[in-house]
């Protein structure tokens, strides 16, 4: 358990703009900060970061939440994990009593692997640096292949050495758990003896976007063919492959510095660029490039630039690797290595400045970097050269953007010296068979398919026997405008008129309970009686300690609620549609309408259900007493309608 003084200076720490600015880059906008939605796919941003409440909100898909929700969210922790994240990152202590072996065993498996992997990183550090086999195999390997101690240190890169269960031991004689062990891949079991799995290979530990270790690739020292050049971790609860990006930890500033990704193959691509001082670059090692991948890095920026090996292979992975970005509607530039080298070996030959001038240089566009690919290798042939127009017209159809694809299309014909309009005729051609493909599949979705709800409720309008509209009005301007103040005029004891100052929520309490009304939704309810109790203490609350929530309703409902001024009731609409833009200098008059609203509602509603008693009445003397009750609150409804109409602005 996390004492609630804790969770409060948690709460009162976190930076919601940095908590989120780890893993999105986020623009100012006025007040706000607006960034791409981490959890859908988009195209223009529409999620929304607002410091003053410490919130976030997505306008696309609707998440939305505290520093503390986002964290649960974005890396799926439990409440107490995300809050001990939080903790981490502010520097913040976390005194928790003592865990016992129970607890220990609970303690989630996803928080027991970073534990894991951190230790593993450490002792193998540790190994490279400070052990004599470690700094004669390890180390002496890495210096010759040119990377400084620096460099070394920052991608906390480390050895493993060349005993069968060394790690293991050590792990487990510090109370790790075998289970995590051979989870994370560190160790593997055969029969009842246990070894190590990465023994006497370099370590590359890969980071997650917050920094943590969540896998490695562990780099042989030996020539031998018949031995892989790398081993990896294997995937788990927190080591997704497709959706980490080797260095994208260490990049992801300068990616948004520069407005461009360099996407390279390999891990020592990524840190001998990084050491040159080209700190933009990521790999997706271990995978082929994922469509996850490519969304990960559009969070930072819509440029990526594929820098691969002059070989067949690299040339190959390009391909695919264009069409997968420019369907994401990504812009995609290419470089090509001279032959022989990788950007690793050419990051050591050259020094920063000639580095980006040769990138500079040899950076072509997707149409130009195929197209002179592809001309060398068909050099004149007719029937050839058709194909590549081909596929380069397929590739260019990708692209969901007109004005984009007009702009290939017309470089395209300049390049193979075709008329535009051939050009246009073929990808038409194309666009209407990806369209005919598509519309089949969705009509074959549908078949068979129940007749949708849409329809059936359609039909029957459902009457509104709830004061959910009205509730949430009074709600909604509360939490806006509950310390606000207004100006009444009362009679006071001389009888005389004198103009008071009260606050907008001292001014609905007294009104609602001068008629003893409560909230029939129970979280409208809550949030009222909190207003109510902090009167009582003549305290003055604010709405913040509702977006501090760790009730997922609450806290939705007051985002919705302060995010977007125009949820409104439809009683509201036709009473004040014209003065809702302004409503905040027009509060008083606001607030009177929506208490007579919510009063009118109720008595509505109550008449209503009179009606039904009237319906049921087994005698005489009850239908009686049902009508005068009725005809009571006719007249209380015709009272509550004058005022309504009397309420002027003024
Ligand atoms: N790779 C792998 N398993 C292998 C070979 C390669 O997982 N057996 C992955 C690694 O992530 C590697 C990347 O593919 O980083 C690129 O391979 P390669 O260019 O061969 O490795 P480099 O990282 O360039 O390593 P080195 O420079 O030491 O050869
Ligand atoms: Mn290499």
């Amino acid at each position: 358990m996390i004492p609630q003084e804790t969770i409060q200076q948690i709460f009162e720490t976190a930076i919601i703009e940095e908590v989120v600015g780890d893993f999105v880059s986020l623009k100012k906008r006025g007040v706000n900060y607006l960034g791409n939605c981490p959890f859908h796919n988009e195209k223009t941003p529409s999620f929304t970061v607002s410091p003053a409440k410490g919130i976030y909100k997505c306008f696309g898909c609707g998440k939305g939440g505290n520093s503390v929700n986002f964290i649960m969210d974005h890396e799926q922790l439990t409440y107490p994990e995300a809050l001990k994240y939080l903790a981490d990152k502010y520097n913040i202590e976390v005194e928790e009593e003592e865990l016992s072996p129970e607890q220990i065993q609970k303690q989630s498996s996803r928080e027991s692997l970073y534990i894991v992997h951190n230790f593993a990183k450490e002792y193998f550090v540790e190994q490279l640096l400070h052990t004599d086999e470690g700094k004669s195999v390890g180390l002496s390997y890495f210096k010759k292949r040119g990377f400084t101690q620096e460099t070394i240190e920052k991608f906390q890169l480390g050895y493993n050495p060349e005993k069968w269960d060394l790690f293991t031991q050590e792990a487990l004689k510090q109370g790790y758990q075998l289970d995590y062990l051979e989870k994370a891949g560190l160790t593997k079991t055969k029969g009842d003896k246990h070894f190590d799995f990465f023994r006497g290979r370099v370590m590359f530990p890969i980071h997650n976007l917050t920094g943590k270790v969540i896998g490695f690739g562990g780099r042989t020292l030996v020539t031998d063919k018949k031995v892989a050049k790398y081993f990896n971790s294997p995937e788990n609860e927190i080591y997704n492959k497709s959706k980490v990006l080797y260095g994208l930890y260490y990049a992801k500033k300068s990616i948004v510095q520069e407005d461009v990704c360099f996407l390279v193959e390999g891990y020592t691509d990524v840190i001998s660029l990084a050491q040159t001082g080209i700190e933009n670059v990521v790999a997706s090692s271990g995978t082929s490039l994922t469509t996850d991948q490519i969304r990960l890095i559009k969070r930072y920026t819509p440029n990526i630039t594929i820098l691969y090996d002059g070989d067949f292979a690299g040339i190959k992975a390009s391909f695919r690797g264009i069409d997968m970005i420019l369907k994401e509607e990504m812009n995609v530039r290419v470089v090509l290595f001279p032959e022989g080298e990788d950007p690793d070996s050419y990051a050591k030959k050259l020094n920063k400045e000639e580095l980006d001038a040769f990138i500079a240089e040899n950076t072509k566009d997707f149409i130009k970097f195929k197209a002179d690919l592809l001309l060398a290798d068909a050099q004149n042939d007719p029937i050839k050269k058709a194909d590549i127009v081909n596929d380069i017209i397929t590739t260019i159809s990708l692209i969901n953007n007109e004005v984009k694809r007009s702009l290939y299309i017309a470089e395209c014909a300049q390049i193979f010296e075709i008329s535009e309009k051939a050009l246009y005729n073929e990808l038409n051609k194309i666009l209407r068979k990806n369209f005919q493909k598509e519309n089949k599949s969705t009509s074959e979705d549908f078949q068979g398919a129940p007749p949708s709800q849409y329809e059936i409720e359609q039909e029957k309008p459902k009457e509104d026997k709830t004061c959910e509209h009205q509730e949430k009005d009074i709600i909604r301007l509360l939490l806006n405008y509950g310390s606000e103040p207004i100006e009444l005029t009362i009679i006071n004891d001389d009888g005389k008129e004198e103009v008071v100052s009260v606050t907008a929520a001292e001014y609905i309490i007294h009104e609602l309970s001068a008629d003893d009304i409560s909230f029939e939704n129970e979280t409208f309810q809550y949030i009222y009686s909190e207003y109510l109790s902090a009167f009582e203490k003549e305290e003055m609350l604010s709405s913040k300690v509702f977006f501090q929530s760790d009730n997922q309703k609450i806290l939705d409902l007051c985002i919705s609620l302060t995010e977007s001024p125009y949820m409104l009731s439809e009683n509201w609409r036709e009473y004040h549609q014209i003065y809702v833009t302004t409503e905040d200098k027009r509060l008083k008059f606001a607030i009177e309408h929506a208490v007579l609203a919510l009063k009118a509602k109720k008595v509505d509603l109550y008449i209503m259900e009179l009606q039904e008693k009237l319906k049921e009445a087994i005698d005489e003397d009850e239908l009686n007493d049902v009508l005068a009750e009725q005809i009571q609150y006719i007249t209380i409804k015709k009272t509550i309608a004058d005022k309504l109409n009397r309420v002027v602005l003024k």
